[in-house]
């Protein structure tokens, strides 16, 4: 049977590591996929994580299963984390994911399950991966646009009009903070607009949150979906623990359906469980339980928001040094959008031949779009990306 496989496509992201890794330049610079990278260029592993790790190795005394829907202490840690109280508990079904992809996942498969014509609105662009996903289980996607590639932050407008196009039942696909992979995001009048029309037109939300305290602010960068998923009928929130935990390895992520009506939560829980059960059976309990053991603890948590906080502020810093620097070399304002950005990425809005120009001419790497990894920089090595981008003319 296997002479009827077809090569499959490579993601684009993951495509980068290997020819980054086959480069033999000692200047090549990584910029590609989305890892926290320290000024040592090291992705560490976080302070309370290694504490939690180690009381976890002190105290635990089996392995045995925990529930399909992970332990529940995990989805209340989680919940409490990204929603505070805005939504009654009763109202939310919850499961653990291996990461935030396995939440996507198996929250497109839910979509499908309950509603197989739904069509789902991305925006244009969005991390690949969900475009992929969303083909491969035969889901319908419909683009909105999002980007704007003069000022290179959000086309709301554009954005507005197309997602008027959108039926009662469709969902609607948007990133909780961080947008990935442009950088620029909705403020708070514009989420509250996205909500009027979600309601108007019948539409379910869906968040997806692989960011959050990598841009304002641990409680800042939930301002939106928490204003969503008060203010709608059903959404859906997909969550991440990979980089403000640095767990990436680890598979951490949340799944909630969020109901009004809390009769339904006990349906949408068997259901999440079922999905669980029909991918994985259990979802992974490690990295799980090193969260869950830091949000529960005042010190820990303390001492983990603290990191997180450093974490932002230096890639805050990172920016501002870039859009300086290249402020200098151009002598002129068009890359003051780097400062503005929020989140792990900015695409520049260059041309794919200029991004490949950097990667063959200069040993810079980033993703074909033109996003780049702000957390991939240090002070070394942003004059020469900023050179670069001069010389090559974006
Ligand atoms: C990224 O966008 O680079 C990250 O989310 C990593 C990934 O899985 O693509």
């Amino acid at each position: 049977m296997y002479e009827h496989l077809k090569q499959q496509p490579a993601d684009k992201i993951l495509a980068l590591i290997q020819m980054y890794g086959e480069d033999p330049r000692d200047q090549k610079i990584d910029l590609g996929v989305g890892v926290y990278k320290n000024a040592e260029g090291v992705t560490p592993v976080m302070r309370a994580v290694k504490a939690a790790e180690q009381r976890i190795w002190e105290t635990q005394d089996s392995k045995a299963y925990t529930g399909l829907a992970g332990d529940p202490a995990y989805s209340d840690a989680m919940i409490g984390l990204i929603l505070g109280t805005v939504v009654p508990r009763g109202n939310i079904a919850a499961v653990a994911t291996p990461g935030g992809t396995g939440a996507c996942r198996q929250a497109f498969e839910l979509i499908r399950m309950a509603n197989p014509s739904a069509r789902v609105f991305v925006s244009n662009p969005t991390w690949p991966n969900h475009l992929s996903i969303l083909n491969y289980l035969g889901i319908e996607t419909v683009l909105y646009r999002y980007f704007d590639s003069e000022s290179r932050g959000v086309d709301f407008d554009g954005m507005m009009e197309d997602l008027k196009a959108a039926q009662a039942g469709d969902v609607v696909l948007l990133h909780g903070c961080c947008h990935n992979p442009t950088g620029a995001n909705l403020n708070l009048v514009q989420w509250q607009e996205v909500i009027n029309l979600i309601n108007e037109r019948g539409l379910i939300a869906m968040i997806d949150i692989a960011y959050q305290g990598f841009g304002d602010g641990l409680e800042e960068d939930t301002q939106g979906v928490r204003l969503v998923a008060s203010s709608v009928k059903e959404c859906l929130i997909a969550a991440s623990c990979s980089k403000n935990f640095g767990v990436y390895r680890e598979r951490t992520g949340l799944l909630m359906a969020i109901t009004a009506d809390a009769g339904q939560t006990a349906v949408l829980q068997g259901n999440l469980a079922f999905l669980n059960r029909q991918n994985y059976s259990f979802p992974p309990d490690h990295g799980a339980r090193v969260v869950t053991t830091i949000l529960t603890d005042d010190a820990l948590r303390a001492d983990w928001m603290n990191e997180l906080e450093e974490i932002r502020l230096s890639m805050l810093g990172l920016r501002q040094q870039l859009a300086d620097e290249l402020q200098r070399l151009s002598g002129s304002d068009r890359f003051g959008f780097i400062a503005e950005h929020r989140g792990m990425f900015s695409r520049l809005g260059a041309a794919p031949e200029l991004v490949e120009k950097l990667r063959a001419d200069h040993g810079i790497y980033m993703v074909g779009d033109s996003r780049l990894n702000i957390a991939g920089l240090n002070a070394k090595t942003i004059p020469i990306l900023a050179n670069a981008i001069v010389e090559v003319g974006i």
